[in-house]
């Protein structure tokens, strides 16, 4: 490596630590003073009168808060909305957001006109949101507001981003706490672009601004769960781990990421797709830079890792590490964190923003210490708290860590803040909060005893803010109820969605199992259609429409499941004729299905031609055998289904007329809902009608099916054109060839992708208005838009 680099890019770091340095000598100081706690304890004296409350009425609505159960996300904000402390639970939390993530000070008036804004539209949001019933945190809801403001192309590429990353988190890590790491990242660096954007942007430019703040935060935040954290935990090896450093470290220093070579360690897959990830996401950064901000670009990334490796490198059965060795990184890697957001955006230098930001990093880093020092304990991590744990009673000299962080509060408003008093209240919420929420995680008990252990040389403090951790009320923030919401359903989803594959892996092993036509006593006149019939529904078919008759019937609706078999077979069966013809060399000529020949192929036209009209009728066969059903009813299905299989004649029709021709969007979802969604319509309607449902339900669920019908088309056409023949089991760009109208022939790839969003999106809709049990019926949409097959 070229010598000139890594010196420059050690010159940088002894720079930062110098700072560090010097900061550090000044917190020291006030700890060893004291001076802190008489600042701290006028300070808390004022702030008391809006926090400690005497009203009977007040504390019982404060009482009745505390037994919220953990998931009152929507209840908690009508709650505050209803005593009239949302406003003022807004300001204090988007005033702290400014502060920390935006490097703002708030006695600026500028700054707190923004807040003031921020917190009117939040609180507008919040409000009208809650009457329409729809879940804040829907990936429909996200896709709409991406419409809105004309970014359907980036937050399709993110959410395919999240999801593979999420995909690729090695055992031993959390993918749950990567994804939330990355939303946050990103959503910083958003929050950062429309900070820098006056009213005058033209909607194009904003556009295209967020656009690149998703691509740019996402880019950015793949450091985190792909540098950070891996070297953190225990997935790779301790040689792989100096194999990774050092490439990340060559990067850093050279400004371009090397090739990896050779591999040594157990790690070589996942190390690949994360070089391929940050290579691309690198690329992406450095190429959207200004070249005057690339440079400290640069020196901050490289200032970040260094902080970060000499933090990890620490080692808690080593006992002689002065107090610099633990707070300088300390301080060092908690401001560049949050300076280089500013870099990657390539925002012009703002000296304020600098200085604040980097007196405010350790602020947050010891707060966060403090929250987990029993899991750093426990894990052997070196932090100023678990250090301090371990060897306060040998070394003597070591700084109370705890003691420091009043000690950044105090020297943060006075000095920095120039005793503000907005950010004095902020300041003292969130310290208190802190300590509440500890409390509340570990226990009375527990909390108490770690108190007096920190507080040991200043009780009279001491009792001051335990006082305030009692009393105290209106310290909560937003962010942290957001977080824990997060937290709850990102798992939430992830068990329901296991659930789902659960079911669906169940219900089409009992599906499979009962498909086989058996040939008849009878000896049969030609055996070949029903060994053709059998070939096809042999292949690896996905059984999509019957599984979900079988949970709309069984689990909707309460049907018998040994009642339903029949009309499970007969959806398979007018499905499987459907895939026959239309693989015909008169329609689309293909010669792979279902992993194997196509049904012509293997045995010729004529017995594919004839298989697929014996599967119709053998559909309506089967729907005779619904005994137990009330004959009127059965026969109404049987009217139904033939009306179906009409429809899908009629779709097949259209779409091979439309060969060559450029159709407009209503014609093409005409044609789609023909030839695919009506088949979605029946599986869903046909139980339906078997349990007599009223017909609200069954318009609701027509008009989800019509949705989800055409959003399982556009993933089709997506698929021929970016799918894997041997994922897929058929024959790949057959639409081309065909020179078909398709989502993609006709919207383009970017096009298409928008449009089955939106469909993905409106059956999402259709879905609130269903009385019964949705949870299903959205994880087939998910599955529907994400499938590979
Ligand atoms: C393919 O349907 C035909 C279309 C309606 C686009 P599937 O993708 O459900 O096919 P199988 O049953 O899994 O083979
Ligand atoms: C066919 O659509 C729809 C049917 C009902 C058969 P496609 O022609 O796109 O289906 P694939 O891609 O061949 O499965
Ligand atoms: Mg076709
Ligand atoms: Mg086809
Ligand atoms: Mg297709």
């Amino acid at each position: 490596m070229n010598k000139e680099l890594i010196k420059n890019a050690d010159i940088s770091y002894r720079m930062a630590e110098h700072r560090a340095a010097q900061y550090f000598q000044s917190l020291f100081q006030q700890v060893q003073d004291k001076s802190y706690i008489d600042v701290l304890t006028k300070d808390f004296h004022s702030w008391k009168q809006n926090h400690i409350h005497h009203h009977p009425i007040l504390s019982f609505f404060s009482r009745k808060k505390k037994n919220r159960n953990s998931d009152g996300y929507s209840n908690y904000i009508r709650w505050l909305d209803y005593t009239g402390k949302l406003e003022r639970y807004l300001d204090r939390s988007i005033s702290y957001l400014y502060m920390r993530d935006l490097g703002k000070a708030l006695d600026m008036l500028e700054t707190q006109e923004r807040i003031r804004r921020t917190v009117d539209r939040l609180k507008n949001n919040l409000t009208t949101r809650r009457k329409d019933n729809s879940d804040s945190f829907s990936m429909a809801g996200l896709y709409r507001w991406a419409e809105r403001e004309g970014i359907e192309s980036a937050i399709i590429w993110v959410l395919d981003k999240l999801k593979t990353v999420s995909n690729h988190i090695p055992e031993g890590m959390d993918p749950d706490h990567a994804q939330r790491k990355l939303i946050k990242i990103i959503a910083g660096v958003i929050m950062h672009v429309v900070e820098e954007m006056d009213e005058n942007v033209s909607s194009k430019e904003r556009k295209q601004r967020l656009d690149k703040a998703i691509r740019l935060g996402l880019s950015y935040g793949l450091t985190y769960p792909f540098i950070d954290d891996l070297l953190d935990s225990n997935v790779l090896s301790d040689g792989e781990k100096k194999q990774y450093s050092t490439l990340i470290r060559t990067t850093l220093i050279t400004g371009s990421v090397p090739e990896l070579g050779d591999w040594t360690g157990k790690n070589k897959d996942l190390i690949q797709y994360i070089h391929a990830e940050l290579r691309e996401a690198y690329e992406y950064i450095k190429n959207e830079q200004r070249p005057e901000t690339l440079t400290s670009f640069f020196e901050q990334s490289y200032v970040f890792f260094n902080s970060q490796e000499i933090d990890r490198d620490r080692d808690l059965t080593r006992s002689d590490y002065t107090n610099e060795e633990l707070f300088i990184p300390v301080i060092i890697k908690s401001s560049s964190s949050r300076l280089i957001v500013r870099t990657v955006i390539s925002a012009s230098e703002d000296e304020g923003f600098d200085n604040r930001t980097f007196y405010y990093g350790i602020y947050n880093q010891l707060a966060d210490d403090f929250a987990d020092m029993f899991d750093d304990l426990k894990a052997g991590a070196v932090t100023p708290y678990t250090y301090y744990l371990k060897y306060h009673e040998q070394r003597p000299d070591l700084i109370n860590p705890f003691e420091l962080y009043w000690a950044v509060i105090a020297h943060l408003i006075h000095n920095v803040y120039h005793s503000d008093h907005r950010t004095c209240e902020v300041m003292l919420d969130r310290a208190i909060n802190g300590l509440k929420r500890f409390k509340e995680r570990i226990g009375t008990k527990k909390y108490n005893e770690i108190m007096d252990f920190f507080s040991s040389r200043n009780p009279d403090f001491n009792r001051l803010i335990q006082q305030m951790v009692v009393k105290a009320d209106d310290v909560d923030f937003f962010d942290k109820l957001l977080r824990d919401h997060m937290i709850l359903t990102l798992k939430q989803e992830r068990k329901e969605q296991e659930d789902f594959l659960d079911t669906i892996e169940y219900v089409r092993n009992q599906i499979n199992s009962s498909l086989s036509i058996l040939k008849t006593e009878d000896v049969p006149v030609n055996k070949a259609i029903i060994d053709a019939a059998n070939f096809s529904l042999e292949g690896n078919g996905k059984r999509l429409r019957p599984i979900i008759t079988w949970v709309v019937g069984v689990n909707g609706f309460g049907l018998s499941q040994s009642a339903i078999i029949p009309l499970l077979r007969s959806l398979e069966y007018m499905h499987t004729a459907s895939l026959i013809f239309d693989d015909l060399p008169s329609q689309d000529d293909s010669s792979t299905r279902r992993g194997r020949l196509t049904v012509h192929k293997k045995y010729n036209v004529a017995v594919a031609e004839l298989t697929g009209l014996y599967l119709t009728q053998r559909a309506i066969e089967e729907q005779t055998c619904l005994e137990q059903f009330d004959a009127k009813t059965v026969l109404r299905l049987i009217q139904y289904s033939s009306q179906v299989t009409e429809k899908m004649c009629q779709g097949q029709a259209m779409d091979l007329e439309s060969r060559g021709k450029l159709l407009t969007l209503e014609q093409l979802n005409r044609l789609s809902f023909y030839k695919t969604g009506i088949a979605f319509e029946a599986s869903l309607i046909m139980p339906a009608m078997l349990a007599q449902a009223s017909e609200d339900e069954m318009g609701a669920l027509r008009k989800f099916a019509y949705h989800a019908g055409i959003a399982f088309q556009i993933k089709d056409d997506l698929l021929d054109v970016e799918g894997e023949l041997k994922r897929l089991g058929k024959s790949i760009g057959k639409d081309a060839e065909n020179n078909n109208s398709t989502f993609v022939s006709i919207l383009g790839l970017a096009g298409a992708r928008k449009e089955m969003w939106n469909n993905y999106c409106l059956a999402m809709e259709a879905l609130q208005e269903m009385p019964m049990n949705i949870t299903f019926l959205k994880h087939l949409m998910t599955y529907i838009v994400n499938r590979e097959s």
